[in-house]
This record gives structure tokens, sequence and C-alpha cells, in this order.
């Protein structure tokens, strides 16, 4: 059998585990889960609002403009750092024309997906609901994985997120119209190019420029259309192997987080700072807490050379074209407090002890 035929037996399998996992009918691997939802917004009109949270990553909301629609940002409940349904409500009772509805599943933590999708459908049941699983892939809220309740439910594998293969997405459907317009636009990109590092890098010195206000003309939406290519193309999904191998061993992958998880909250004095509720279908993406000394905490972890991040903070600020402005009261404070720490299989009890010590002597 030669290589591209052993690539395709292996695009059908992952496939075919995703569509038994997620009670899908339809199922496509892309590049990334960006792909997916901009193709998935090029698939459906009118060209309207999109609501989605602001403490998302650039090029989900790029991917919103560049499909010929307007972001309207909903808050966080920071009970769970996840949709806030009375800000979702606000939204929906204000704004008539809203095509579609962005529901991230935030550091593994379920959203209040059922409840969500009846307040939209009651609203209005043509808005598309599009469920982002990209930082809870294998998470569970009663008893279904997070990704099956979605019109359409987009995945990725890229970098640190559950399952991490570097690269790679996925989506899902049981609509088979959605399903071909999605496909048809995703096979019409075009192919990925392997010199993107140099221009990996020159994205990431404007992009810190922009965070630091250093340049009051750019913004991110005009970064996300000169770096285009960097996020929406085509692959090879040469990834799918990898991918493969990860989801047999994904039970593993799932236990080791769930102990680094707990051996955070054995080993660090959690009374001092606020965690989110999390319940028996929750997967750690990261050891996520608020804390007024986030940024203590972040210089003395950086200055010890342990990683730690501060993900994400509320993005609306950096796009001028954000026409309508919501409360986002809770996203600001999330963005100003949130700590992340690593929980990953590469994550020892040493390295928890070691960074517990360090954050309890400053809180
Ligand atoms: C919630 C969420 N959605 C979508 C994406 C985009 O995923 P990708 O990097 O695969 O395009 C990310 C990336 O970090 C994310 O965190």
């Amino acid at each position: 059998m030669n290589n591209i035929q052993n690539n395709n037996q292996t695009i059908e399998k992952v496939e075919d585990k995703l569509r038994f996992l997620f009670k899908k009918k339809y199922v496509a691997l892309c590049s990334r889960a960006t792909v997916a939802i901009y193709a998935t917004l090029l698939s459906i009109n009118p060209k309207d609002y999109v609501i989605v949270p602001a403490n998302i990553c650039p090029s989900v909301i790029n991917a919103i403009f560049q499909t010929g629609f307007q972001p309207i940002f909903v808050d966080l409940n920071l009970n769970n750092f996840n949709i806030c349904l009375k800000s979702l409500k606000f939204i929906l009772n204000k704004h008539k024309n809203i095509s579609a509805v962005i529901v991230p599943h935030f550091y593994g933590i379920p959203a209040e997906i059922e409840e969500l999708i009846h307040i939209v459908k009651n609203e209005n049941d043509k808005i598309l609901i599009i469920e982002d699983v990209a930082q809870s892939f294998g998470v569970k809220t009663d008893n279904l994985f997070v990704g099956s309740f979605g019109d359409v439910s987009i995945f990725s594998f890229g970098y640190s997120k559950i399952i991490d293969v570097s690269t790679g997405g996925a989506f899902i459907t049981n609509n088979i119209e959605l399903y071909k317009n999605i496909k048809y636009v995703i096979s019409s990109l075009k192919l990925k190019n392997h010199n993107l590092l140099n221009l990996k890098e020159k994205y990431r010195t404007r992009y810190i420029n922009i965070l630091q206000n250093k340049n009051p003309d750019d913004d991110l939406l005009k970064i996300g259309s000169d770096f285009q290519d960097l996020f929406i193309h085509r692959c090879n999904s040469l990834f799918s192997k990898n991918l493969l191998k990860e989801l047999n061993v994904f039970s593993e992958n799932k236990s080791k987080r769930i102990f680094n998880y707990n051996e955070y909250k054995k080993n660090l004095r959690s009374n001092k700072f606020f965690l989110p509720d999390t319940d028996d279908g929750f997967i750690p993406w990261r050891f996520n807490f608020l804390s007024k000394k986030s940024k203590k905490i972040t210089e003395l972890l950086r200055d010890k050379r342990i990683n730690v991040s501060n993900w994400y903070p509320p993005i609306n600020v950096y796009y001028k074209k954000a026409e309508i402005k919501t409360d986002l009261t809770n996203s600001i404070m999330l963005g100003k407090e949130i700590v992340n720490l690593w929980v990953d299989k590469k994550t020892s009890t040493s390295d928890i002890v070691k960074t517990s010590k360090l954050i309890n002597s400053i809180i």
C-alpha cells in the first residue's frame, strides 16, 4: 500500500472514531479549529452577527470578520469561566439579527450547553450553535461528550490542547447540507505553506506590539488579514497518524491530567484564590485559578523558568471594528486575574510541589 492510501485509511479510522464518540453522522478532519469555524461561517447566511466570548484566541474573531460577520461579545460566568447565560439572554433580547453563537467549553469545563441551546433556539431556531471543543476534548456533561450538542462542533489538536499533536482540527455535524458546504470550502483553500515558521515570528512581534499598545494604528483584524495564510489553509492530514495514537491512549492522558490537577489542589493554599466549579465530566486543560496577585505569581514563576500563562484576556478592545459594546465585567476580571499552570503528562509531581511552594510563598 502506498503512503497516500495508508494516510487515507488512517484519516478514515480517526473520523470513524470521532463519529462514534460524538454520535454524529458527518465528520471531517481539517488543518485547525479556526478553519472549521471559518468554513462553517462561510457556509451560512445571512451574514449578520455572531455571539462569542471575548476571552478567546484572535484567530476565531478574525474568522468572524473575514467571513463577513460582526462579533457581539458575551460576558463570562465566573463560576464556570464559560458563557454567562444572563448576558446571552440580554444580547438576544436586544439584537434580533444573530446568525450564530460560538460556545466554547473553556479550560475543559463544560459550558451550560443544554440550557444555552434551549435559550437560543427558543429565541430563534435558525441561529446556528457552533460548539467549540478546542480546549475540552473528552469532557462530558450529563454523561455525553461536549461536542455532541451543537449544530456544528469544532475541535483542535494543536499546541497545548488536551490532545496535542501540534496541528490539526475537525468538525462534526448531523446536517448534510452544512457538511457538504463546509467540506467544499475547506477543499478550496490553499494548501499549507511550509515556510510559515518565518511568518509566525513576524506575526508574533506585531501581535505583542498590539497587546502592549505600541502601535495605535494597528489592530488584531489588520494582522489577521495580513497573516491570513497562517490560520486559514488546507492540509494533508498527516497529523492523523499521531492523532489516532493519542486517541488510543486517551484514558491515560485524561487520568494524568486529573491526577495533576488534584496534586495542585493538595499542595496549593487554595483558600487564597478562586477556583471554578467542576464536576465529574471535567478534564483539566490547565490548572486555572483567579488571584488578585496573578501578575506577581506569573513574574515569579517565569523568573524560575516555570511554564505559566494568563489565557485568555478579553481581546474585544483590540478590534476597532467591533461595533456593539456589551458589559464584559466578568471577562475583564478573568483577564486580570487568571493564572494557568500546566497539567499535561510532562508535568511531574515534583514540578507541582515546587511550583506550589513558590506560589504559596507570595499569596
Ligand atoms: C477556544 C478556542 N477555540 C478555537 C481555537 C483555535 O484553534 P486552532 O489553533 O486549532 O485554530 C482555540 C485555540 O487556542 C481556542 O482556544
